[in-house]
């Protein structure tokens, strides 16, 4: 037996990955129906070796879809989300509108998988932030041994972060460099080919930005409200994969040994962390890979109980797709979602 489900923005960078990754981990489906806006309407999208025409949201129901895997952006997941939820059909949503709604759980199943039961209130279940994902992946386990009391973390993230739009842009300036045409700056508030912008989403009041923001308050949402978390989020003119400089400091000590052993050992981390050339992970490897990637663990010698790690991961499949489909998975794993015939 098999779940219909659809993904709202199919067409997009997050939508794409979300119908690879159905695909290459078996998720058991009967139908995959692609959406996105009417602009697309008609266009061929791949699940696996079919080809599916892509619906208008708009006009789709949903009355007999069991799962909606929704990566269109915060606008259109708030005024879709609950409406699709009403109608019985769970949403597993991407954007930023949900998060932080009490209602809603805020999953990694690597981190917080049992708070996903609270999803019937709305039938609505969020995804982390990219950056917020990677980070938990890591720090969960270390949590876990000795108790995380405050984070720093810098981040690197790739402009596939800012939608299929941004790549293009990265692209599109990164040409008119070389062959010395005029370079516009359209997605990013700068130029980001050979540059890098410490600026991601809206700029808060206290000079803060949004995307810094939510670091701190999904981390304390999904794995503990008493940690501390400060955060400089950077775009660099990378395609896939975001990385971050983490600090962290413990309440009881760890050892950079420790810390590999546990690591090498947690669910979605793969260390690689040899003190030698090219010992270590870039974020052009991690494109395409499930891992979330540790390297460079290292003692900080300026606090008590403190490491140094870097993380990497494909921010499009940890980041996004690949932690919605796990969401999915962990609802059929933990019997929390039937089949729905197709009503009458
Ligand atoms: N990229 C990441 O690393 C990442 C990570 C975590 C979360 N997210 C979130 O995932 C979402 C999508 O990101 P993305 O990177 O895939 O963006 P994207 O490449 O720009 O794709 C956007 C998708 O949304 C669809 N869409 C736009 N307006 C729509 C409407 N009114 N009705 C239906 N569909 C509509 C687009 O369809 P058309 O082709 O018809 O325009 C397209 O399929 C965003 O909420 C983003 O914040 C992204």
């Amino acid at each position: 037996m098999g779940y219909k489900v659809a993904i709202v923005g199919a067409t997009g960078n997050v939508g794409r990955e979300m119908l690879n990754i159905l695909e290459e981990r078996g998720f058991p489906v009967s139908e995959v129906v692609a959406l996105a806006s009417r602009r697309s309407q008609g266009t061929d999208v791949s699940f696996g070796d079919r080809t599916l025409k892509v619906q208008a949201l708009e006009r789709y129901d949903f009355s007999d879809t069991d799962i909606c895997l929704m990566s269109a952006g915060g606008s259109v997941s708030k005024e879709w989300s609950p409406k699709i939820g009403k109608q019985g059909c769970v949403v597993i949503d991407n954007s930023s509108a949900f998060r932080y709604d009490p209602d809603v759980p805020l999953i990694v199943p690597e981190v917080n998988a049992d708070a996903v039961a609270g999803f019937a209130k709305k039938n609505i279940i969020a995804n982390p932030n990219c950056s917020t994902a990677q980070m938990l992946v890591a720090l969960k386990p270390l949590h876990d041994h000795a108790t995380i009391k405050r984070v720093v973390v810098s981040t690197y993230q790739s402009v596939s972060g800012a939608g299929k739009e941004g790549m293009d842009e990265l692209f599109t300036q990164t040409r008119a460099v070389f062959v010395a045409d005029p370079v516009e700056a359209k997605k990013f508030t700068k130029r980001i080919a050979f540059n890098v912008i410490p600026h991601i989403d809206v700029f808060m009041e206290d000079g803060t930005t949004k995307e810094e923001w939510k670091m701190v308050a999904e981390t304390k949402k999904m794995l503990d409200p008493k940690i501390k978390v400060t955060a400089t989020c950077v775009r660099v003119p990378v395609f896939i994969g975001h990385s971050e400089a983490i600090n962290i400091e413990f309440e009881n000590p760890i050892t950079a040994d420790e810390a590999r052993e546990i690591l090498r050992e947690a669910p979605g981390c793969l260390v690689i962390d040899k003190h030698e050339d090219g010992g270590y992970i870039t974020p052009l490897e991690s494109a395409g890979e499930d891992a979330t990637y540790i390297s460079r663990i290292r003692e900080d010698s300026t606090l008590d109980n403190g490491l140094n790690i870097w993380v990497v991961s494909d921010n499009l499949r940890k980041g996004a797709a690949l932690n919605a489909v796990q969401i999915a998975e962990l609802l059929v794993e933990r019997d929390l979602i039937k089949p729905r015939q197709k009503a009458a």
